[in-house]
């Protein structure tokens, strides 16, 4: 039986297109929905036009646990069974987390346990660190923490700045996401890594 996933995004929703589109054919997951916190984000637009489900859940001016508890109807109703988060811009409660747990996935772009939190791209040039990369890592109660899945690597140059390591690792990030998704579905128990340059 095919896995049910939901994609959770605050904004444009390019790492969840890649996970949606890998998501096909024989694969063990399928993309069952896409849930948005923000009603204006692009991503919503791009996960309808290629046939996934979509919610919105807003946050806005309401307490954090009926926010939550509204999330976590629409993803029962739904019978999802694994969660990606894909660019989503709210921390989750320890109870919320604590009902999902070992089943939600994060992507964040730095090398964790580096840098966790915002501002990744100019946290990591400030370092002076020779390299930069991405994540994706279960999700436990503690902000960008959990077990690592999977690390993307890409060099620091000379003359970067935060956003041109954004968009050199961005494309990255479309890669791992999906192969990481992939093996844990499978249950494969080796790190996915990817370097590049
Ligand atoms: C991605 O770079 C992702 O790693 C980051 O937001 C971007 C979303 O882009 N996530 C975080 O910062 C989570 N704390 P996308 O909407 O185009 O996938």
């Amino acid at each position: 039986m095919r896995r049910r996933v939901a994609i959770l995004i605050s904004g444009s929703g390019s790492n969840m297109v890649r996970l949606i589109e890998s998501m096909a054919g024989d694969h063990p997951g399928v993309a069952a929905l896409a849930v948005s916190n923000n009603p204006e984000a692009a991503g919503l637009t791009k996960a309808e036009a290629l046939g996934v489900p979509v919610a919105i859940v807003s946050h806005k001016g309401r307490p954090k646990a009926e926010f939550e508890a509204e999330l976590d109807a629409v993803l029962r109703d739904a019978r999802i069974e694994v969660i990606c988060l894909a660019g989503f811009m709210r921390v989750l409660s320890a109870g919320f987390v604590a009902r999902w747990t070992g089943k939600i996935l994060n992507i964040h772009p730095s090398l964790l346990p580096l840098f966790k939190g915002l501002d990744t791209h100019a946290q990591a040039l400030a370092s002076g660190m020779a390299v930069h990369g991405c994540t994706v890592h279960l999700v436990t109660p503690a902000l960008d923490d959990g077990p690592i899945l999977g690390q993307a690597v890409i060099p620091i140059r000379r003359g970067d700045t935060p956003d041109r390591l954004a968009a050199r690792l961005l494309p990255l990030e479309h890669r791992l996401y999906p192969a990481v998704l992939r093996g844990f579905l499978e249950g494969v128990a080796e790190k996915t890594v990817i370097l590049e340059g």
